[in-house]
């Protein structure tokens, strides 16, 4: 069997994003057993149905790499207690049809799902809120093990840069499950 295709949407547009950075270790974890790619989507625009057909370059770019995945792992910022506004935008665009006879490309898709913030709830607020959305897309969640960071502060250094300590063993559990989850859809 060949790698899986897992790509990674990230809930954050900073350059030193936390969970940016999350998910670049969680590649570190994932290398020998499956290709992964973080999605660029900041040149998406806000979804607006007047612009919708025909679909702008941005979103058709992005809509190739949801369908060329084997699965989809977020890792999302909580704010004010959601997930954020462009990651939702990056979702209405992926909910709706590619034409008449195409259909979304999110449905049946394995999902997994993990967060970083400063804060106590380590994101799980912004996950519980992102479950029926992705799972009213029809994707496949993992809802068993999902990731969530909090107190990020104690896991960065002088540098503001991510030095997993005491969440590396859950990152490569998730990994490890979420791998073989898309193995066994497969
Ligand atoms: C608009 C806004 C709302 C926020 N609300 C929350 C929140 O509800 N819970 C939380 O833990 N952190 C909250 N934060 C702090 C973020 O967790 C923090 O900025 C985090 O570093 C963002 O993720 P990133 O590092 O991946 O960009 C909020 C930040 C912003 C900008």
């Amino acid at each position: 069997m060949g790698k899986v295709k897992i790509l990674a949407v990230v809930g954050s547009l900073r350059v030193a994003s936390y969970n940016r950075q999350l998910a670049v270790a969680a590649q570190e974890k994932v290398n020998h057993t499956a290709e992964f790619e973080l999605l660029d989507f900041a040149d998406v625009p806000l979804f607006n149905q007047d612009i919708e057909f025909p679909a702008p370059e941005s979103v058709r770019r992005v809509r190739e790499k949801v369908k060329a995945s084997d699965g989809i792992w977020f890792f999302t910022p909580e704010y004010n207690h959601f997930f954020p506004g462009v990651l939702k935008n990056l979702l209405d665009w992926l909910s709706r049809p590619v034409s008449d006879t195409e259909p979304q490309v999110l449905a049946g898709k394995p999902a997994a799902i993990s967060g970083i913030s400063p804060g106590m709830s380590g994101t799980g607020l912004a996950q519980d809120h992102l479950v029926p959305l992705i799972s009213f897309l029809n994707m496949k969640v993992m809802n068993v093990p999902r990731l969530t960071i909090p107190n990020a502060q104690q896991q960065v250094n002088q540098n503001g840069q991510l030095e997993l300590t005491a969440s590396a063993p859950y990152l490569e559990k998730q990994a490890r499950a979420f791998i073989d989850l898309i193995q066994k859809k497969k």
